[in-house]
């Protein structure tokens, strides 16, 4: 069977090289000539643990290859996997434009019956149209199908996620094209759930939105700790001991981030407005995450009165560890308002320096060790549980900084370490450490 995919961004890339994995003929489509010569020589465009291991051997055991000519992409394909990006309009809903030229694509090129796979995450009723449109563009004796499998690997542990997934869902009205592609799915040995190809589509939103959920009430109950002198750690810990609950998205923190949760929930919220059915939970979820991403910023202000001329350390910039992904990374938004502040900032990730100084060039100092970031600070701010910042030695915030206060939106340190340590550690729902009434603004 030969396996075409379309687009190699997260999704597609692991895809590719996971099926390619498992003994499949994979070929790898991309309209970016630069990545898929990139991708040709066995290096890997994006920072995936695993990934370009994997990638390599399966180019040279010659299950895999790339290519950015879509003829060659489909004419011998039984199967084409979709997994173009979906990201934001301006409105919040879908643009579906890239997927809409990939299908053109497939439509014009297409010399046989294939079976079409949307693993893009597209709002409920879009695969009947897909179906609709290349019905339109294909030859009249061709016949093609399009299933629905949306994806739910996470960006750092996509491998991992392929192997070991809870589910892979399959959304069909034609029971043969179902199994066909459950079939390929079979040496992974996950469970497969098929359904009618509008549900899949929602279960694809509804999850997201579900653990988006999960983290904003979580960040919620961190807000009410710090009112209450309650300690959001063991108040999660209690709770996730429940299995009903599960332990699992109850982390607090600065807010989730990334190409999926934020770009997800409000699609999801778009779809609602059109069908005109008021999805409360889900309003409430995304304005919790906005002000939950601005809170580190406000505890800080307040501290500090005026950051002009003040020198300032950001640890931590991809929107959660083991990735350089930047997109809607509170570290960015962060960084914005530090910047109109006229603060002094120096920054540092183990992975996405390179993508913040695109974005923000000189304006800001990249270190490439927390030591040099933090010297000389009088605030370190921390948006990211990298392992390099978690297990930092404690005893050298006062030894390198100004003064030593540290802003945690991670919870990365224990309250008696950082207290032992001298920190003036504020974190998120817990007690705030060592603050001292010199420091301005009482409230902590
Ligand atoms: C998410 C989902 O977890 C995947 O199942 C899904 O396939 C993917 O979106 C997608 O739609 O493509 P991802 O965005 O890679 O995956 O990252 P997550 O690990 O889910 O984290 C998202 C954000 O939530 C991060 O900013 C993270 O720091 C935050 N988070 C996560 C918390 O603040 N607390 C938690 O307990 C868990």
């Amino acid at each position: 069977m030969e396996i075409t995919v379309f687009g190699t961004g997260y999704v597609g890339l692991v895809t590719g090289v996971c099926f390619a994995e498992i003994g499949h003929n994979v070929t790898c489509f991309d309209i970016d000539e630069n990545k898929i010569n990139t991708l040709s020589k066995g290096k890997c465009p994006i920072y995936e643990p695993g990934l370009e291991e994997m990638l390599k051997r399966n180019l040279s055991e010659g299950r895999l290859n790339f290519t950015s000519e879509s003829k060659k992409a489909c004419h011998k394909a039984d199967y084409i996997f979709v997994a173009v990006g979906t990201p934001e309009n301006e409105d919040g809903s879908a643009n579906l434009e890239y997927l809409e030229a990939a299908i053109a694509e497939i439509g014009m090129n297409l010399i046989r019956d294939a079976i079409i796979v949307i693993k893009s995450t597209v709002p409920v009723g879009t695969n009947e149209r897909i179906l609709k449109l290349l019905n339109e563009t294909i030859e009249s004796e061709l016949r093609v199908k399009v299933i629905s499998n949306p994806e739910f690997l996470r960006e750092g542990s996509g491998i991992l996620d392929t192997f070991h997934a809870d589910r892979v869902v399959i959304g069909t009205d034609d029971p043969d094209a179902g199994s066909a592609v459950a079939k390929l799915y079979k040496p992974f040995g996950r469970p497969i759930l098929q359904t009618d190809v509008r549900s899949a589509e929602l279960i694809k939103y509804a999850s997201n939105a579900f653990l988006a959920t999960k983290i904003s009430f979580i960040n919620e109950v961190a807000n009410l700790c710090e009112h209450t002198g309650a300690n959001i750690e063991d108040v999660a810990k209690g709770m996730g001991m429940d299995e009903r609950i599960g332990r699992q998205f109850l982390k607090a923190g600065i807010g989730y981030g990334g190409s999926c949760f934020p770009k997800d929930t409000k699609a999801l919220e778009k779809l609602t407005e059109y069908y005109d059915y008021d999805f409360k939970i889900l309003r409430s979820v995304i304005e919790v995450n906005s002000r939950q991403k601005q809170q580190l910023f406000y505890k800080a202000k307040e501290m500090f009165g005026s950051f002009q001329g003040k020198r300032v350390a950001v640890l931590g910039l991809a929107f959660k560890p083991h990735t350089d992904d930047i997109r809607e990374a509170p570290a960015i938004e962060l960084i914005a308002r530090l910047l109109e502040e006229h603060a002094d900032i120096s920054v540092y990730d183990p992975a996405a320096s390179g993508n913040v100084e695109n974005l923000f060039g000189s304006l800001l100092y990249y270190a490439d060790q927390v030591d040099t970031a933090i010297k000389g600070a009088d605030a370190v701010f921390i948006l990211t549980e990298w392992p390099q910042i978690m297990q930092y030695d404690l005893e050298r915030f006062p030894l390198l900084m100004r003064q030593p206060i540290v802003f945690d939106g991670r919870n990365c340190y224990d309250l008696k370490h950082a207290e032992a340590a001298g920190l003036t550690y504020i974190s998120v729902g817990r007690n705030a450490v060592n603050v001292h009434a010199s420091l301005k603004g009482l409230k902590y």
